[in-house]
């Protein structure tokens, strides 16, 4: 496909926090990276984001600390803009989804669905907090765990024992924003059904991106695909978000990721006139630029609420990064384990391009990478500094001293093998690094330019025009091999200005003024050019590119994290907790548990058991009473959390594995005497785990 347009997005952060590494590294950076070579491929780019502000963790925080949620993402907004200036994400608009032309935009979106009759409406019983007046999500449901009896776990996950729950298996379920005990209310949302788009998702995704995707990418979707896709709620009951657009809708919003992506829509509307050339145009090339934990929104959900709507573009290509840990953990906004970049930048000051240099050259592409800071050292001292900036350094040093502080000549007779092959060295550069970003792989991207200022190095050291001068009276064509020597080290300075720029913009561009070039220089068909310095040009004095980072400057950073840590255990309480992410979605499979010996497993007695009847549990939407043949003639009720997602209907006859002696315990009044073992994919969708051929009932299973 011959594409005329680009419209990059990158992720849109919740306005309920400043922004650390880890969002850079995973989104921002390779974005801006992409974006700027984009640009200096004189292609037509549109770059946008915002601040995603919507959703729950900002009402809590709102609450929390008595002030609005206007207040909340006021505050973030700013400082979240201001990190990406500073970092120079070279965003063409960094809009914000409380704008006017947000709640139109998405508004108009979720009117033209509902009028054209794709949403399901449904009624169900959810969980409610008659002090605060707000639905709860599971995240915001405490209450005690069924497994290990932890008192303070989570209405998803209990983070005692790792189990993954829903918060109808609570035992006595209490609201983390209030404590007060929870009653249920039915209440009305609008349903996306996404499983009316599985084939065309299937079609698109998994027949048609199968070479283009990355492989993380890629693998996720087609395990969402396969494992069936369910209709979703895009509405909440909230005061704070986008009102549904529907009349009786009071109290309602939509769903925080139906209106976020919309929000790269809105953000091009405020950037452009224009926009529907980026948006409603087939040879537009859009590619969204996430964290691994969205792929599923913006691989699945918004692209069929976009076929769904019709008239807009897909996604050409999403390339999801991994997560980055931080000394070996994960981050966490809770514990305050992280690195955050308006701290970042004031305790460097002046030093963007290091870390944007080490957070490419580590970047999660693959698999999760951890950042400590003895290895930003590391690579900020070892290849930056020594590598490149010593090169140029070098080069210009030397130019002053041998050259009268202008561009010496080539001349061509003097020319020899060594020459020839760095020019070609200079001319494969620009491929490779193409190459590179072309395909979103920006590590190998930038390891191809600090090989080239490696090479340059390596030139030099061999030639040794400082040696070479000292022969002036004895060979009176030193100077002509000193400048054919620094000619080149010069054009090869000016190509790395070109290929570096768009890893590390702040650096190109002061290596221009050394150069005394305009910034126009930096376009990219100027790279493998060997005339990029005129003959006899003068050329200004070096700059320090890079400065060393210091064992003390390491040593105050773990030290500051360490601080962080303790302060915040110290702190620890619900107002933390409530500042993670909206909603656990695509969920990291659970942690393992700890070891048990042959005879702990023993004591377990698993069977086949074959369901004969199924009901729903009344004023239990999750819970589902289950008749059993246990064979031997044996029927046993088990209640089972499983109502949300399989119809008793259709489970008749199934047959299944039982934890079949397992204490018995009553649940909402029934006793249910054994588990039934279901498997559960990371985005919560349950399978049965079932014998694969019939067995008979009550066999055991070893
Ligand atoms: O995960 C997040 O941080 C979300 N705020 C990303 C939203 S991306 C888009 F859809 F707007
Ligand atoms: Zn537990």
């Amino acid at each position: 496909m011959e594409y005329n347009r680009i419209l990059i997005t990158a992720a849109l952060p919740y306005a309920n926090g400043p922004v650390h590494i880890g969002h850079l590294a995973g989104c921002f950076l390779p974005a801006d990276i992409y974006a700027r070579y984009q640009r200096a491929q004189k292609r037509d780019v549109k770059f946008v984001c915002g601040s995603d502000e919507h959703g729950v963790p900002i009402t809590i925080r709102a609450m929390k600390e008595h002030i609005t949620p206007q207040d909340v993402v006021d505050k973030y907004h700013a400082i979240i803009k201001d990190s990406f200036e500073q970092m120079g994400i070279s965003f063409d608009i960094y809009s914000r989804t409380s704008s006017s032309t947000h709640r139109e935009t998405s508004q108009a979106f979720f009117k033209k669905l509902y009028d054209d009759g794709v949403f399901e409406e449904r009624e169900s019983d959810q969980y409610y907090d008659e002090e605060t007046n707000t639905f709860l999500a599971d995240r915001y449901i405490i209450g005690t765990c069924p497994v290990c009896s932890n008192d303070n776990a989570y209405g998803d996950q209990c983070e005692k024992c790792g189990s993954t729950l829903s918060s109808e298996q609570l035992i006595n379920p209490r609201s983390a924003l209030s404590s007060a005990p929870l009653v249920k209310r039915k209440t009305t949302h609008w349903y996306f059904p996404l499983d009316k788009y599985e084939s065309w998702l299937r079609e698109w995704i998994v027949d048609g991106k199968k070479d283009s995707w990355k492989p993380n990418v890629y693998g996720q979707c087609k395990s969402w695909i396969d494992s069936g896709l369910h209709p979703r709620a895009m509405t909440r009951d909230s005061s704070w978000g986008v009102p549904v657009p529907l009349p009786g809708a009071d109290g309602k919003v939509l769903y925080v990721w139906f209106d976020a992506p919309i929000g790269y829509i809105s953000a091009t509307k405020d950037l452009t006139n224009q926009w529907s050339d980026y948006w409603c145009n087939d040879d537009t090339k859009l590619v969204h630029f996430i964290g691994k934990d969205n792929i599923v929104f913006h691989c699945i959900i918004f692209p069929a609420m976009l076929k769904a709507h019709g008239g807009f573009v897909l996604p050409d290509n999403v390339p999801a990064n991994e997560f980055l840990n931080i000394e070996g953990q994960k981050v966490s906004t809770s514990r305050n384990w992280a690195v955050w970049v308006d701290e970042y930048v004031k305790d460097f000051p002046d030093q963007q391009d290091v870390l944007r240099y080490v957070l490419c050259s580590n970047a999660p592409e693959t698999k999760d990478n951890d950042f400590t800071w003895k290895d930003f050292q590391d690579r900020t001292n070892n290849e930056l500094v020594s590598v490149f900036g010593n090169f140029v350094n070098r080069a210009f040093v030397l130019m002053h001293k041998l050259c009268k502080g202008r561009m010496p000549a080539l001349h061509a007779d003097f020319m020899d093998d060594a020459d020839r092959t760095l020019i070609e060295e200079i001319k494969n550069a620009k491929v490779k690094v193409e190459t590179c970003l072309e395909g979103y792989k920006f590590r190998d991207g930038l390891f191809e330019v600090i090989d080239l200022a490696r090479k340059g190095n390596k030139y030099m050291q061999d030639k040794q025009p400082w040696i070479t001068i000292k022969s002036l009276e004895t060979n009176p064509d030193s100077q002509k091999l000193v400048d054919n020597c620094l000619h080149l080290c010069l054009q090869l300075t000016a190509n790395l200005a070109i290929l570096a720029n768009p890893f590390l913009p702040f650096t190109a561009k002061k290596m221009c003024g050394m150069m005394a070039v305009v910034d126009r220089m930096l376009q990219w068909e100027n790279a493998g050019r060997m005339d990029l310095l005129k003959t006899n040009y003068p050329l200004k004095a070096p700059e320090l590119l890079f400065k060393k980072i210091e064992d003390t400057d390491v040593a105050a950073q773990i030290e500051k994290l360490q601080n962080n840590l303790k302060q915040a255990t110290a702190n620890n309480n619900m107002e933390t907790k409530t500042t993670e992410a909206e909603e656990p979605t695509a969920a990291p499979l659970p942690v393992q548990k700890s070891e048990i010996s042959i005879d702990d497993f023993m004591k377990i007695d698993l069977r086949v058991g074959t369901i004969l009847k199924a009901e729903k549990v009344e004023k239990a939407d999750k819970l589902l009473k289950l008749e059993l043949d246990m064979g031997n003639n044996e029927l046993r009720t088990v209640v089972s959390g499983i109502a949300l997602h399989f119809k008793p209907e259709d489970i008749i006859g199934k047959q299944v594995t039982v934890v079949a002696n397992l204490a018995p315990r009553k649940m909402k009044g029934i006793e249910s005497k054994g588990m039934i073992l279901m498997a559960q994919n990371n985005d919560g969708k349950l399978i049965f785990v079932s014998p694969l051929e019939t067995a008979d009932s009550g066999s055991e299973v070893r």
